[in-house]
């Protein structure tokens, strides 16, 4: 397999990466610590500008790239194969920065979702919406990203909703093993799924624990006083996936420009009353056009919630997005 010689501009490094190899999956390798978050073309967090060379870019979440970014050689690095030498404008973090958590809470909040509690040795610095990485207790080099369900705090207390994957190294260790105390690594905060300031009125579109970023949006929303229309839409293909409905519903009670739609197509559950499906439910209430959407679930559904507002006439640039693609 050829390799070409891949320039990080304006670190210097120079990596060796194969033409089966994506630029962030090299550097990782050669270990350097270029920015990154999801490795496999769901966040956007790698992005880069291809200064010189030639590489092949594979496909990726769309609108990852706006047209004027593909237009200004703008790539996406986790994605992106060398196919000449190359020189490419990429963040490298110099000294990736590390918080030292305990586990301070574990609380079943349904069958199959668990909210994890974290208390920070330090201040924690993150945005409402965005996610991070939490090293594997006992496998310090496997991490794995979960977004943030509560906004900023001043006791520096992290909440996650983590949905129970079987198999799953992390939410395994989780559901089975983990005790109050226990100390636990993160990662500095990262992603752009973030609430836009401006007047529009919120439409959220949530999967499973998809919903904890939109939590956290919500928080923030609210704890700022805004007044503004919001229709939450949150939905899970099975029973057991469901939870904080009592929540979300006392939420909306105190709060009367929420209005929340649950849906639920488990074909066991025979006496719901609500949607059975979450987009059909999210069409049949549109268009949306003069709203900001916020999505965030399973890369299947954000891609099909994507087609879906855009189908609907909604501006990309009124998209944001968070997928929770398991690791690469
Ligand atoms: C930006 C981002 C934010 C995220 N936030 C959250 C969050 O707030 N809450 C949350 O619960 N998850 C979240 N995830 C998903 C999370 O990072 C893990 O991928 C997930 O918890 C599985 O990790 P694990 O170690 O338990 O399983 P792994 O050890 O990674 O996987 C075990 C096996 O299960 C498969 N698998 C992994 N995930 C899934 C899945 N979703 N469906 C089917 N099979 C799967 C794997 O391919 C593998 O074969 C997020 C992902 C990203 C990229
Ligand atoms: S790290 Fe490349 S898109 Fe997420």
């Amino acid at each position: 397999m050829q390799t070409h010689e891949v320039r990080l501009e304006p670190s210097g490094i120079c990596l060796q990466v194969r033409e089966d190899q994506a630029i962030v999956e090299a550097a990782l390798e050669q270990g350097i610590a270029i920015h990154h978050g999801c490795g496999n073309g769901s966040c956007g967090d790698c992005k880069g500008t291809i200064l010189a060379g030639d590489g092949e870019q594979l496909p990726f979440m769309p609108l990852l790239l706006t047209p004027e970014e593909r237009a200004s050689n703008k790539a996406i690095l986790c994605k992106l194969q060398p196919r000449t030498a190359m020189r490419i404008a990429a963040t490298v973090d110099e000294s990736p920065a590390y918080w030292q958590g305990r586990v301070s809470g574990l609380h079943l909040l349904g069958e199959t979702v668990m909210e994890l509690r974290v208390d920070c040795d330090r201040p924690y610095p993150y945005r409402a919406g965005q996610y991070a990485r939490l090293a594997v207790p006992g496998a310090p080099s496997l991490w794995r990203s979960y977004s943030m369900a509560s906004a900023p705090r001043e006791d520096h207390r992290l909440h996650f909703h983590i949905r129970k994957v079987p198999g799953g190294k992390f939410s395994e260790w989780l559901f089975d093993q983990a005790q109050i105390g226990e100390e636990i690594m993160l990662s500095a905060a990262q992603g752009e799924f973030t609430r836009q300031e401006n007047d529009r009125p919120l439409l959220c579109i949530a999967a499973g624990t998809g919903l904890a970023p939109i939590e956290a949006i919500l928080e923030d929303h609210f704890r700022r006083g805004e007044r503004r229309p919001i229709a939450l839409y949150f939905g899970v293909r099975q029973q057991r996936d469901l939870y904080h409905l009592e929540f979300l519903e006392d939420l909306a009670s105190k709060h009367p420009e929420l209005r929340l739609s649950v849906s639920c197509s488990d074909p066991a559950l025979s006496e719901w009353s609500g949607p059975r499906r979450l987009l059909p439910a999210v069409a049949a209430a549109g268009p949306w056009p003069g709203h900001e959407a916020y999505l965030c679930g399973s890369p299947g559904m954000i891609e099909a919630a994507i087609d879906l507002l855009l189908s609907h006439g909604m501006p990309h640039e009124q998209i944001h997005f968070d997928s929770f693609s398991p690791s690469a």
